[in-house]
């Protein structure tokens, strides 16, 4: 190989355009989005239409879920910014303090949960108008549809009075893939009241200094199109990472600055949460590991909730530590916002910034929080007395929450395997057994309906009764051998339960012979 004569410019010779196949349609629909950060998109730009009132409407027909609308009152858009609205990456000019950055979140959004998506929008001073994106067609050469001017005027007066007076826009979603597509009304309920409050308190994080405002309402509701039955209305409640009632360690929250390379000073707000919050505001955000960390918001709106950034490892004893950031306007190459806005990515020289140079006014470094956060965590182990051992996790057949709880709680022998609970046939003498070998604790099944009263089973069903002799049994497993005082205990609480669950089943009985048989004295 020559050592001389690198080019360092690749050398050309003229240029041709390639605009994207529009199989492009395909790949802009699968970027992975969740279902409520799909729907946070939406609402980021009704607020950044300036609405005051949005709603998220899920719309049945009997048991069947058929469209998911999201309405809003903001200024609306005329024919050619609805044209600007459906191309991707059609919009250019943002008004200082927008949501909005890439031009692509609605279709992105849209396309990766929904068949098909609508827009419809009204101005204060033009009529309704309307373009549709399905996916079928976009695949097709970016063919838009063309709503039917009234059936775009139909839909915006659907929603007239609320949220929509003079303005406003319907952004309508159909063919959504997440809707429970086989059984029966059972199912449609459980996936809404699912789904419906694990989309209010996303929407509710996120977006918690807007709903904190008085002018500003996000509502979530089910409406029945045939009957026009209004199933639930329910309006999201802010969720503020930093809501707590006191501090957890007196003279926080503190500032610190960092000098980060190309940005500037940037404000690190550093709080430390009481110890043992059972707060949603706490709790909620997820599990401990992820909730401590960064807090970085963009305009006042959350784009991550907790995280270290490449600065340090998530610790225990650091869940009482939590950031709050406020981005300068760009990020520049130093944090920069995933395309779906639901983190950051930091380059290195963000937590050199933290490493190095971090001081507040005491000049005391960003590591002196973190002392203070993890002692203030220590204290409080300490101050309730008692050191907990640690146990064996537990494992299949009890819901991700309650496990993590668990880890939580408790400190965790590491490398051994978890404890399962399952239902299983056992003798009539039997309640519960404990077998060592599979590391399982398993219940009589003969029991199983009764216990459930009615209610579906599946894996991880009767998640209370499960905990509860999960909390009795795990230490079965942690030590070799029973002792007599173990025996005995067995021996007791096989007796208890057994005579529980068998009143159970007794009154199972009666309740299925009909109303009268239950409480009849
Ligand atoms: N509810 C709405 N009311 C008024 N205008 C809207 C609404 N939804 C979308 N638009 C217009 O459509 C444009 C494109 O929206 P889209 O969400 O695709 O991208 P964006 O908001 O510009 O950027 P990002 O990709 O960061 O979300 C917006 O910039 C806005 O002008
Ligand atoms: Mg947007």
């Amino acid at each position: 190989m020559s050592g001389s004569g690198w080019k360092f410019d690749v050398p050309t010779s003229g240029s041709k355009q390639l605009p994207p196949d529009p199989r492009y349609v395909e790949a802009l629909s699968s970027q992975g989005y969740g279902f409520e950060v799909a729907v946070a998109d939406l609402v980021d730009n009704s607020i950044d239409a300036g609405a005051r009132d949005v709603v998220v409407h899920f719309l049945r027909d009997g048991d069947r879920l058929v469209s998911l609308l999201v309405v809003d009152d903001g200024h609306g858009m005329d024919e050619d910014a609805l044209d600007v609205a459906m191309t991707v990456g059609g919009q250019r000019d943002y008004a200082p303090g927008a949501l909005g950055m890439f031009g692509t979140g609605l279709k992105s959004a849209s396309l990766s949960h929904a068949d098909a998506v609508t827009v419809v929008s009204k101005t204060k001073r033009t009529r309704a108008a309307g373009r549709r994106w399905l996916t079928a067609h976009a695949v097709d050469g970016f063919r838009c549809d063309i709503v039917d001017p009234g059936y775009s005027q139909d839909l915006v007066d659907r929603y007239a009075g609320r949220p929509i007076t003079w303005q406003g826009t319907v952004v309508r979603w159909d063919g959504v893939k997440d809707f429970p597509q086989h059984g029966g009304g059972g199912q449609t309920d459980r996936y809404l009241t699912r789904v419906i409050s694990r989309l209010g308190l996303h929407l509710g994080l996120h977006l918690h200094r807007f709903l904190a405002r008085d002018d500003f309402n996000i509502t979530i509701a089910v409406e029945d199109v045939r009957t026009g039955t209004v199933y639930m209305d329910y309006g999201v409640v802010p969720l503020d990472p930093f809501g707590y009632p006191a501090s957890g360690v007196t003279g926080y929250p503190r500032r610190w600055t960092a000098p980060v390379e190309g940005l500037g000073e940037i404000a690190l707000t550093a709080h430390i949460w009481p110890p043992k919050s059972n707060l949603d505001e706490y709790r909620a955000v997820g599990p401990v590991q992820e909730r401590q960390g960064f807090y970085f918001y963009r305009n006042d709106r959350l784009v991550q909730a907790g995280g270290w950034n490449g600065y340090r490892q998530p610790d225990q004893h650091l869940a009482l530590a939590r950031v709050a950031v406020d981005l300068p306007p760009s990020g520049g190459d130093v944090l920069r916002l995933t395309v779906k806005k639901s983190g950051v990515n930091a380059s290195p020289a963000f937590a050199a910034a933290l490493e190095s140079a971090a001081y507040d006014a005491e000049g005391r470094g960003f590591k002196a929080y973190l002392d203070d956060a993890d002692q203030a965590y220590r204290d409080a182990r300490k101050r309730s007395g008692t050191v907990r051992k640690a146990v064996i996790p537990p494992g299949r057949g009890l819901p991700p929450e309650v496990r993590r709880t668990v880890q939580e709680e408790l400190p965790v022998l590491y490398g051994e395997e978890p404890i399962a609970v399952r239902w299983d046939r056992l003798g009539s003498d039997l309640f519960f057994d404990v077998d060592r070998e599979n590391r399982a604790i398993v219940l009589n099944q003969r029991y199983r309906a009764a216990l459930l009263g009615g209610r579906r089973g599946g894996l991880n069903d009767a998640p209370v009764l499960k905990s509860l002799l999960y909390l009795l049994l795990h230490k079965v497993f942690e030590s070799e051998y029973a002792g007599p005082r173990e025996k005995d205990n067995l021996q007791l609480w096989q007796a208890v339960l057994l005579s529980a669950a068998r009143s159970e089943l007794d009154r199972a009985d009666d309740t299925a012979d009909g109303p009268d048989g239950a409480g009849a004295p």
